[in-house]
């Protein structure tokens, strides 16, 4: 009786062990029991953690198929601002390096022809510090793909599914891509032609 529960507590604990063996085996297991067991919703948090973000970048004011995404900021690249500095009504602008100060730099092709698009047309007239939309109301330098994207709205649509620009983070989890103005130059903003960089030898047969 003695000998029999002993070798049967036996038995059991050998059970317990070589269970307790599977389920750690299972739990490193093979790509496809981990791929199986995989079902808990993906956290694009702990993606930042490790590999943490780019440039500084602002959440846009769109979704793409109910999901928010990053674009590049853009107010660090502008060399000119903050803009109020110098349109500030309080205070004159002196006329010395005249050129420099009035933007003489920029050459605007923008439009269609010889129309080319008015300054005020995209910067806000009383406030320099910000761009303008079609309805008065205020657009953030670093939100300009809202600017663009008034007129040419089918490239924002395009843009925003991402068929144009480009992603430069995160394939998984929360996207961050260019804004409009990281590549094009909103005062000329078509690329011009260029010869490439090299070219290949006539194929000899
Ligand atoms: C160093 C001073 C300075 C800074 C900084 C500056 N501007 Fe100007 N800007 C001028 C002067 C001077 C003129 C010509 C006189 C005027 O119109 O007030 C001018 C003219 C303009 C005009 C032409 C329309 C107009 O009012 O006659 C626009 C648009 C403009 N600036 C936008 C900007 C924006 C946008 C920024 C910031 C990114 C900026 N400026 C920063 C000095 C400056
Ligand atoms: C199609 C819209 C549009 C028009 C028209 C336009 N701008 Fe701009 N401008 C922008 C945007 C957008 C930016 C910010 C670009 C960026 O993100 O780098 C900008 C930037 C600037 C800057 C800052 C550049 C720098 O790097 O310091 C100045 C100055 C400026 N604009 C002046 C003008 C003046 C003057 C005119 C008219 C001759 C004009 N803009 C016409 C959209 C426009
Ligand atoms: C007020 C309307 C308006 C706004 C705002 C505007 N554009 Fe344009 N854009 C035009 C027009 C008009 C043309 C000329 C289209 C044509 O010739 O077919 C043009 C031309 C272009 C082109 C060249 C298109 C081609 O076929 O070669 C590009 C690129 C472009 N815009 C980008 C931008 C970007 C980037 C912004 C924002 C910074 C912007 N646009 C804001 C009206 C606008
Ligand atoms: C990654 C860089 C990049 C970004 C970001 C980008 N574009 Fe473009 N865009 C291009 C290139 C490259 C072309 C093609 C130019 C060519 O064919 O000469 C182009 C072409 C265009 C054209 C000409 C018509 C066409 O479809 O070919 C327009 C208008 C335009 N872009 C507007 C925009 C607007 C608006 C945004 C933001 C919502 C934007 N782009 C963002 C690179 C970019």
């Amino acid at each position: 009786m003695r000998l029999s529960s002993s070798s049967s507590f036996s038995a059991l604990l050998l059970g317990i062990l070589l269970l307790a063996n599977q389920a750690s085996l299972a739990s490193e297991g093979s790509v496809t029991d981990r791929i199986m067991e995989a079902n808990d919703p993906f956290d694009a948090s702990q993606i930042e953690s490790t590999h943490p973000l780019p440039d500084k970048t602002v959440w846009a004011k769109e979704t793409s198929q109910g999901k928010e995404f990053r674009v590049l900021a853009r107010k660090n690249f502008i060399e000119r601002y903050r803009c109020s500095t110098c349109h500030n009504n309080d205070k004159k602008v002196l006329a010395k390096n005249a050129a420099l100060l009035t933007h003489g730099n920029i050459t605007m092709n923008h439009g269609q022809g010889e129309n080319n698009l008015t300054c005020v047309e995209c910067h806000h007239a009383k406030d320099r510090d910000t761009l303008v939309d079609k309805q008065g109301e205020k657009i953030d330098f670093d939100h300009s793909y809202q600017l663009c994207g008034q007129c040419h709205f089918r490239q924002k649509r395009d843009w925003i599914g991402g068929a144009h620009g480009k992603r430069v983070k995160y394939w998984a989890g929360g996207r961050v891509i260019r804004n409009c103005t990281t590549c094009h130059n909103p005062h000329a903003p078509k690329f011009t032609k260029r010869m490439p960089a090299t070219y290949s030898l006539p194929l000899k047969n």
